[in-house]
């Protein structure tokens, strides 16, 4: 199927009202319901899963230090329509559908973190051996920045994501709201996925790997999955008209295993003014940049000289194999086509934020964790985060308050995107070794100087690309709650089997 790009207009976010709101809380009811959505003017609806019936989801916007409640409701149907894979920790026996939600970057108490373990189903009639709680609290007690939530139940997060359960969660403070940059309607989110769909619009996903095994299960997990569609806020490759002058896009990757290295086709630098963690030091002037699953970029983009200008946000990465131009090489087009309504009096600022990054004097804890690939028992990839299962013991326990460093050693042959929650951290450096020596003696010998972080690396992450044979040192401080929370890998193929694991921030 080969659909026209750039037909449709770019849908924008709704942003979520609250049910009541007063000087100590903000309340948000949220529910999961199954609908349809057309991806693209050529093709028939498609039957997805939204949080309030929305792909993506209405974007939930706070103010730092509100405490907002949340209840999120799933009101899904019994039965998944997409292939699940039994063999998967926890699914044989448990219901299909089951859901719980996560806010992606928050600071948040344990039990409203969306603990893969504490699913529920629809209305709430049966529910996971961690379900603590209905209404979730976030005390969004951290800076102004770009989280999302998302779904996170064990076993099934990469077919309840594709199945469209994502939106934006916005922080907003003082600091950033003093800035003199884009804003309102000037300021515009664009979340990107991939889907690939039938002839009659429904989505498709891998039933298993091509061609099956001889012996594995069927339905099965594959160790990646690429769509053929690209698209921003749920539609395939939009266009999106502007006014000449200059907009700040806040933009994540809300993709299962796609990343992206986009540019503009025009060449045109734009400016990197924020990360996963919110505002950088100062703005980073970029020809292009790279978003793995999960991370978020934000950016001032000037189209003041543009006037009249078709400009199309291209990506130069293709996904699982070679790069085709016409799958993988368009992500949107931007139309400098409005009449400016005003004169743009907006700034790139020179300096944008103090950072706060993890204090480097007292490192409590050193931990060097392997990203491994193995075989499971019916021959297919199994990968792993420091050699273990998702359900083995807790081994990472940092104390509350810490500031630990993690190595984390990628011995595969990919890259892979690893998030943490509860922090926000910084990555200290890159540096590359001998896989094979590795994988052969344990050891590590190095091949190459240290690297420190790519520009747009540098702020607060809590999501960071860990390159093949590299080792990626971040620095994080776990505080303020104590509890258990989860690291895992963001290619949600491979969080799913089996590179996720607890750890435990302790008293
Ligand atoms: Cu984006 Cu553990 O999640
Ligand atoms: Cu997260
Ligand atoms: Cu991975």
């Amino acid at each position: 199927m080969r659909l026209e790009k750039f037909v449709d207009p770019l849908p924008l976010l709704q942003t979520l009202q609250p049910k009541r709101k007063n000087k100590d809380v903000t309340y948000y009811e949220v529910t999961m319901k199954e609908t349809k959505q057309k991806l693209h003017r050529d093709l028939p609806p498609t039957v997805m899963w939204g949080y309030d019936g929305i792909v993506p989801g209405p974007t939930i916007e706070v103010k730092k230090n509100e405490r907002v409640h949340v209840l999120w409701k799933n009101d899904l149907p019994r039965k998944h329509f997409l292939p699940i894979d039994e063999t998967l920790h926890s699914v044989h026996g448990n219901p299909e559908v089951r859901t719980v939600v996560h806010v992606h970057g928050g600071v948040t108490p344990p039990d409203s973190d969306g603990y893969p373990d504490a699913w529920f189903t629809n209305g709430f009639r049966e529910t996971g051996p961690a379900f603590r709680r209905k209404v979730y609290e976030y005390p969004n007690e951290q800076r102004a920045s770009t989280l999302w939530y998302h779904d996170h139940a064990v076993g099934i997060t990469r077919l309840n994501v594709y199945a469209g359960l994502v939106g934006l969660y916005i922080i907003r403070d003082e600091e950033e709201m003093r800035l003199n940059i884009p804003k309102g309607e000037y300021e515009v989110p664009l979340i990107i996925f991939d889907r690939s769909v039938n002839e009659d619009g429904s989505l498709f996903y891998p039933r298993g790997p091509e061609p099956p095994l001889p012996d594995g299960p069927d339905p099965s997990v594959v160790p990646a999955f690429c769509g053929d569609l690209i698209l921003v806020n749920g539609k395939a490759w939009p266009y999106f008209e502007v006014e000449p002058r200059k907009y700040r896009f806040r933009i994540l990757n809300a993709s299962n295993t796609r990343n992206y290295l986009l540019r503009f086709d025009t060449g045109q630098s734009f400016y990197q003014i924020g990360t996963d963690g919110g505002l950088l030091r100062k703005p980073v002037q970029l020809q292009s940049v790279r978003l793995s699953p999960a991370e978020r970029i934000d950016m001032i983009v000037d189209f003041s000289k543009y006037e009249g200008a078709y400009i199309t946000l291209e990506n130069q990465t293709g996904c699982g194999g070679g790069f085709d131009p016409e799958r993988d090489g368009a992500v949107m087009q931007f139309r400098v086509t409005k009449p400016l309504r005003e004169k743009d009096t907006t700034v790139i600022p020179k300096y944008l934020s103090e950072l706060n990054l993890p204090p480097k004097h007292s490192i409590r804890g050193i931990r060097y964790l392997t990203l491994n690939g193995g075989t499971d028992e019916f021959g297919r990839p199994l990968l792993l985060l420091a050699k273990r299962m998702w359900d083995d013991p807790v081994t990472e326990t940092p104390r509350v308050g810490a500031t630990e460093i993690w190595n984390l050693i990628n011995t595969t042959a990919f890259p892979h995107p690893i998030h943490v929650h509860l922090v926000q951290f910084q990555v200290l450096e890159h540096q590359p070794f001998d896989i094979d020596h590795y994988n052969k003696t344990g050891k590590i010998i190095y091949t190459g100087p240290i690297q420190a972080p790519s520009r747009s690396e540098r702020g607060l992450k809590d999501t960071i690309s860990v390159p093949a044979g590299t080792v990626t040192r971040i620095l994080a401080r776990f505080a303020p709650y104590t509890g258990r929370y989860v690291w895992h890998c963001h290619i949600l193929e491979h969080e799913d089997y089996d590179m996720m694991r607890p750890f435990d921030v302790i008293e």
